[in-house]
């Protein structure tokens, strides 16, 4: 199959202390489900590759006896570190190295997770990896999430349409390849790991509404990819306005700034404020998140996927 859209390694570059803060967690009930879909035995090994911060290695280390947590991007593995270290997970080992290159044999791993990043790795090269590093009956789960601003409410397109703007006004339109996804509707995710030897065992979605501040949606921007602190900072006044206007223009239109105050897109600069003022204004959105697991189609039943969902077939 054709190659995946290649993403520059270091686009998370200065984005793990708010990538730690701002995510929202994965729901309990998901990570509940994931470990009764593993049923790890406390003695085996998991994988979070990918990890970020460790969004899903924190929450899924006490099913397991020792837990890998892998990135490309020193930041979010120093603050992996430091996070174990405070927790005293001392079964917590941060590895800092592409998906791609990582030393590990065959049937390391009892379980493997992927959470928002299997579509930035060179797919089928890690699913034939992940296919070799697994245990006989391990699992390997994908779990996604959706953005704040994905969504039809009037606030979540009035950001997206910011965001656009701000990463148009900052040249920072390419950080995310034009196209990226074109390779996975081609090719699917769970055909890519099917040539790889899985099948699927499960598809779940957990829906949970949430009510974002400004504050929050301010540090989730400056997490992701596209508009991460290295692009936002010391940006020149580029003629866009403020998103905490666009944002409070439904419903909240207010006609004049509160308690006398310019609002900070007055002098036309792009402004995101996460002082603790930011934290007015609240906004309801619903966010998803999907969870697929895998497991060898070779071998024997057991681990996850048992029960009726076993067979359906995912769409991540
Ligand atoms: C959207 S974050 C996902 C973090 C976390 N897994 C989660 O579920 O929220 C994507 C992560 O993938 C990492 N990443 C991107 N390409 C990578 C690669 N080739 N190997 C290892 N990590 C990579 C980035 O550094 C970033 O931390």
């Amino acid at each position: 199959m054709a190659g995946d859209v290649r993403f520059e390694p270091d686009l998370y570059r200065g984005t793990a202390d708010y990538y730690d803060r701002f995510r929202l967690p994965y729901p309990d009930a998901m990570i509940a489900d994931l470990v009764r879909r593993a049923a790890p035995s406390g003695r085996g090994r998991l994988l979070d590759l990918a990890c970020g911060t460790g969004q899903l290695a924190f929450p899924l280390r006490g099913s397991f006896a020792e837990v890998w947590c892998v990135d490309a991007e020193p930041d979010m593995t120093e603050v992996v570190r430091a996070k174990a270290t405070a927790v005293g997970a001392t079964h917590m080992r941060a590895i800092t190295v592409g998906a791609e290159d990582l030393p590990a044999g065959p049937d390391s791993f009892e379980s493997i997770v992927i959470g928002n990043a299997f579509h930035r790795l060179r797919r089928a090269a890690v699913a034939g990896l992940a296919h070799t590093w697994l245990r006989p009956g391990g699992c390997l789960a994908l779990c996604w999430s959706t953005s704040p601003w994905a969504g039809s409410r009037d606030w979540q397109r009035a950001l997206a349409g910011v965001l656009r703007t701000w990463q148009n006004a900052l040249g920072a339109a390419g950080r995310v390849p034009p196209g990226w996804d074109r390779p996975r509707q081609r090719d699917p995710d769970h055909d890519v790991l099917s040539r790889a030897g899985f099948e699927p065992a499960g598809r779940h979605e957990f829906s949970v509404e949430h009510h974002w501040t400004i504050r929050e949606l301010a540090g989730h921007i400056r997490s992701t990819s596209f508009l991460p602190p290295p692009v936002l900072a010391d940006h020149a006044a580029a003629g866009a306005r403020g998103p905490r206007r666009r944002l409070r223009r439904r419903p909240h239109r207010r006609t004049r700034p509160p308690h006398g105050r310019r609002p900070p897109h007055r002098d036309g600069r792009l402004r995101l404020r996460t002082g603790p003022q930011a934290g007015t204004g609240v906004k309801a959105g619903g966010r998803r998140w999907v969870v697929g697991c895998f497991r060898m189609a070779s071998a024997r039943r057991g681990g996850c996927g048992r029960g009726g969902a076993a067979r359906r077939r995912p769409s991540t």
